[in-house]
C-alpha cells in the first residue's frame, strides 16, 4: 500500500477523504495532521477525531497543526461547512485522542520512522505542509516521495472569482508548495465541479443502512444545501476525496504537466492559480494537474469505503 499522510481540515469533503484513506486496501494511513481553514484548528482537529471515532478508524495519530495562513488574517468556510465545520450530523464525544504532538513533528517524526518515502495528501489551505517544508527542506526532498493536494483551479475560483478556497486561504504557502521542486499534483476546482454528489449518490449511500453511510448522507445533505443557497449548484463537489482516489487509480483522473503560479499580489486575483496550460509562458513545467475524472468509478470508491467502513 502507499503510505499517506492526510493533511485535512474537515470540513464535509475532507471527512470523505479520511474515509478513502482509511478504507481502501491500497492506502496506508500513518498520520492526520490538521489545520485552520474550513474552520478554526481547534474545529478541523475535533471533526478529524470525530470522523475516525464515528468511523471505528484507531491506532492513526491525529495531530493539530497552525492556527492560520503564514502571513495575514486567516479566513474560514462557515457558509459551506457551518459553525461547526462539519454541520449536519450529531455527533458524540471523540474516543479518537488528539495526539500532544503539533501537526509539524508528527509529520517529520512520521516520515522519520517509515523505511520509505510517503506520500503527502493535503486537502486544506497549505500551511501545514509549507511550514514543514521550510523546516525541514533536506528530510521533505529525502522522505516526501509526492504531494497529491486538493486547491486551486485551471479556470474560475469560489473563494473569490479567480482564487479556490484552500489556496485563497494561504497563497504564500500554495506558492511554497509549488516553488518546491517535490512532484506535486494539483486537482483543483475544474476536477472537483466533474463529481457532484448527486441523488443517485445519496440513495447508494442510504441503501448501505448502516450508522455511518446514514452519517454520511447527513454531511452530504447538508453540504448539498449550503452549495445550493451559496453557488445556485444541485449538487456539491466533492472536491477533496480526489485525491486519494487519484493515488488508488493512477487512470482515474487525467493530468498534464503544466506550470503553475500562484498569484500573491493581484488586485482581484490573489490566490489565483495560474496554469499555462498551452505552454505560451515557456515557463518549466513545477506540477501535474487534473483535468478530467471518470466520475462513475471515484464515486464507487466512495461508496465502497463508506461500505466497508461501516461493516467493520
Ligand atoms: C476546498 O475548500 C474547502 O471548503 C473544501 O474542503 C475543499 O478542500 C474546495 O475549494
Ligand atoms: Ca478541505
Amino acid at each position: 500500500p502507499i503510505p499517506v499522510i492526510l493533511d485535512c481540515d474537515p470540513g464535509h469533503d475532507d471527512a470523505f477523504t479520511i474515509l478513502l484513506a482509511a478504507a481502501h486496501p491500497s492506502v496506508e494511513l500513518l498520520a492526520i495532521t490538521t489545520v485552520a481553514g474550513n474552520a478554526t484548528v481547534e474545529k478541523t482537529s475535533l471533526n478529524a477525531r470525530r470522523v475516525c471515532t464515528a468511523a471505528g478508524i484507531r491506532g492513526v495519530p491525529v495531530a493539530a497543526g497552525l492556527a492560520g495562513p503564514l502571513h495575514g488574517a486567516g479566513i474560514v468556510a462557515r457558509n459551506i461547512h457551518g459553525e461547526s465545520g462539519l454541520d449536519g450530523p450529531g455527533f458524540g464525544e471523540p474516543t479518537v485522542p488528539l495526539d500532544p504532538r503539533d501537526a509539524i513533528t508528527l509529520l517529520r517524526e512520521t516520515l522519520l520512522a517509515h523505511p520509505g518515502p510517503v506520500t503527502l495528501v493535503p486537502t486544506g489551505p497549505l500551511s501545514n505542509i509549507a511550514a514543514f517544508l521550510l523546516a525541514h527542506p533536506g528530510l521533505a526532498a529525502e522522505r516526501v516521495d509526492r504531494i497529491v493536494l486538493m486547491g486551486g483551479s485551471t479556470g474560475r475560483g469560489n473563494r473569490t472569482p479567480a482564487a479556490e478556497f484552500n489556496i485563497a486561504a494561504d497563497p504564500e504557502a500554495a506558492d511554497i508548495v509549488f516553488s518546491s521542486g517535490l512532484d506535486v499534483t494539483m486537482i483543483g476546482l475544474n476536477v472537483s465541479h466533474q463529481v457532484p454528489a448527486a441523488p443517485g449518490v445519496l440513495t447508494r449511500l442510504e441503501a448501505l443502512g448502516t450508522p455511518l453511510a446514514r452519517l454520511c448522507v447527513e454531511l452530504l445533505t447538508y453540504f448539498g444545501t449550503t452549495y445550493r443557497e451559496v453557488f445556485g449548484l444541485a449538487a456539491p463537489p466533492m472536491h477533496d476525496p480526489l485525491t486519494v482516489a487519484h493515488l488508488v487509480d493512477p487512470d482515474l483522473i487525467t493530468t498534464v504537466r503544466a506550470p503553475v503560479a500562484v498569484e500573491l499580489t493581484g488586485t482581484h486575483t490573489r490566490g489565483a492559480t495560474v496554469v499555462d496550460l498551452d505552454g505560451v509562458t515557456g515557463r518549466p513545467a513545477n506540477a501535474r494537474v487534473g483535468t478530467a475524472v471518470d466520475a462513475p468509478a471515484f464515486w464507487d470508491l466512495i461508496v465502497d469505503a463508506v461500505r466497508v467502513l461501516g461493516e467493520r
